[in-house]
C-alpha cells in the first residue's frame, strides 16, 4: 500500500462561474494509510452532484466549503483495501464521503457498508436508492405534502431528483407536470415515466402561459430544483395554500450575484408555504426511505436513468454536463477496478 499513488482532482482556487481545469487541477500523491478506526478505499464510483459547485464557493451553506488544496468532495462507493477497524474487512464495499480521487482514507464510522450481492446495481446506491432518491422522497412527501387529486409541478424533471419526484407524485394520485430542457427529456418523462404533461422550457416561449395551460387547475405543489426564471413563472401559477419545496437552485450556482426571485409576493397573495430542505435533515429515516424506494424499484414502479462516465480524468467535463443539461439522469464517474 505504501507505494500506491493516489490521483486527485483538488480545489486550487474558488471559481466565480463555471469551474475550469485551472480551478480543479490534478496531482498524484502517496496514498494516505488508514489510522486507528479508519479504512482505505479504492474508489469504484464517484457521484457528481450540483451541490459540489456550491461547496467550491465560500458562501454560507449547509456544510463547510471545500478547503483550498483539498480534493473536491463527493460521495463515493469504494472497496476496502485496508482496514484498521473492527466493523470493516478487506473486500467490503462501502459508501462514504470521499473526493475526486482514486483512493479515499477515512473514519470507518462514517462509511456505510453496501450489499453488492443484493441484485441491485451498486451505482444505484448513489442515485435512485441513495441520496437523490431520498431527496425526492422526503422533499416531496414531508415538504411538498401532496394530496390525491392535487397538481404537482417539478423542474429539472428529467434529472436524478426530478424524475423520481414525478413518479412518486403519480403514486400519490396527483396530476404531475414536469419542466425539462429538451424534447427528448419531455418525451421520456411523459411516455416512459407517466407524467401527465411536460414543458420544454427552452422551446415553449412564455413559460407562465405554458404552465397555466399544462395545469388548468393551478399548481398545488411546486418542487423547485432550479430557481431563477422558472421559479418566478411557477410562483405566478400557485393555488391558495400551495407548497413550494425548495430543493435546489441550480440556475444560480455559477452566477455570482444572480437576481433573487421577483414574484415572492405570491406567497402572501395565495397564503403559500415555501420551505427549503436538505436530505440530511432526514438522516435518521434513511433506512426507512431506502426500503420504500427499493420496494418500488423491485416492483417496477420506479424507473431511473444513469449516465456513467468512465475514467477519473473525465471528471471535470462530466461534472459540467449538469450545468448545460446534457446529462441523462444521475451522473456518475466509474473507475474500473
Ligand atoms: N436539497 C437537497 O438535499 C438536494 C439533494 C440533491 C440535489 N439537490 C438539488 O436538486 C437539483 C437537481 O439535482 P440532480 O442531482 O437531480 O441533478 P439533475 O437534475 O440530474 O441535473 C441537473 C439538471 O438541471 C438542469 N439545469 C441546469 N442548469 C439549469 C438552468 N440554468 N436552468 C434550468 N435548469 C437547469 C438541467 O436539466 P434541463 O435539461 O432540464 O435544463 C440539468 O440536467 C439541484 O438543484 C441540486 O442542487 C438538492
Amino acid at each position: 500500500m505504501r507505494d500506491l499513488t493516489n490521483r486527485q482532482y483538488y480545489l486550487a482556487f474558488r471559481p466565480d462561474s463555471l469551474p475550469g481545469p485551472e480551478h480543479v487541477p490534478c496531482r498524484d500523491v502517496p496514498v494516505q494509510l488508514p489510522g486507528e478506526g479508519e479504512a482505505l478505499l479504492r474508489n469504484i464510483y464517484i457521484s457528481l452532484d450540483p451541490a459540489i459547485r456550491g461547496w467550491m464557493s465560500d458562501a454560507h451553506n449547509y456544510i463547510a466549503p471545500i478547503p483550498i488544496g483539498a480534493p473536491v468532495r463527493s460521495t463515493v462507493i469504494g472497496r476496502v483495501i485496508q482496514s484498521n477497524c473492527r466493523s470493516l474487512e478487506e473486500g467490503d464495499v462501502v459508501m462514504a464521503v470521499g473526493g475526486w480521487e482514486q483512493y479515499t482514507t477515512g473514519p470507518a464510522a462514517a462509511m456505510t457498508k453496501l450489499d453488492e450481492h443484493a441484485g441491485i446495481p451498486l451505482s444505484s446506491f448513489l442515485g435512485a436508492l441513495g441520496p437523490t432518491g431520498l431527496t425526492a422522497l422526503f422533499g416531496l412527501m414531508e415538504v411538498g405534502k401532496p394530496r390525491p387529486g392535487e397538481t404537482v409541478l417539478v423542474s429539472a424533471a428529467a434529472g436524478a431528483v426530478g424524475s423520481v419526484v414525478g413518479q412518486i407524485a403519480k403514486m400519490q394520485g396527483c396530476r404531475v407536470v414536469g419542466i425539462a430542457g429538451s424534447e427528448e427529456k419531455c418525451r421520456w418523462i411523459k411516455e416512459d415515466l407517466g407524467f401527465d404533461e411536460a414543458i420544454n422550457y427552452k422551446a415553449c416561449g412564455d413559460l407562465e402561459a405554458a404552465i397555466r395551460q399544462a395545469c388548468p387547475g393551478g399548481v398545488d405543489v411546486y418542487f423547485d430544483n432550479v430557481g431563477g426564471e422558472i421559479l418566478d413563472a411557477a410562483l405566478l401559477c400557485l393555488n391558495k395554500y400551495a407548497r413550494v419545496a425548495v430543493c435546489g437552485w441550480i440556475s444560480t450556482y455559477n452566477e455570482n450575484g444572480a437576481p433573487g426571485p421577483r414574484n415572492l409576493w405570491q406567497l402572501v397573495a395565495e397564503s403559500v408555504t415555501m420551505q427549503g430542505f436538505v436530505v440530511i435533515d432526514y438522516m435518521d429515516r434513511f433506512a426507512e426511505g431506502v426500503d420504500k424506494l427499493a420496494q418500488w424499484l423491485l416492483a417496477g414502479k420506479l424507473q431511473y436513468r444513469e449516465e456513467i462516465v468512465d475514467g477519473l480524468d473525465n471528471i471535470l467535463p462530466a461534472f459540467l454536463k449538469l450545468f448545460d443539461g446534457s446529462n441523462q439522469g444521475k451522473l456518475i464517474i466509474r473507475i474500473p477496478e
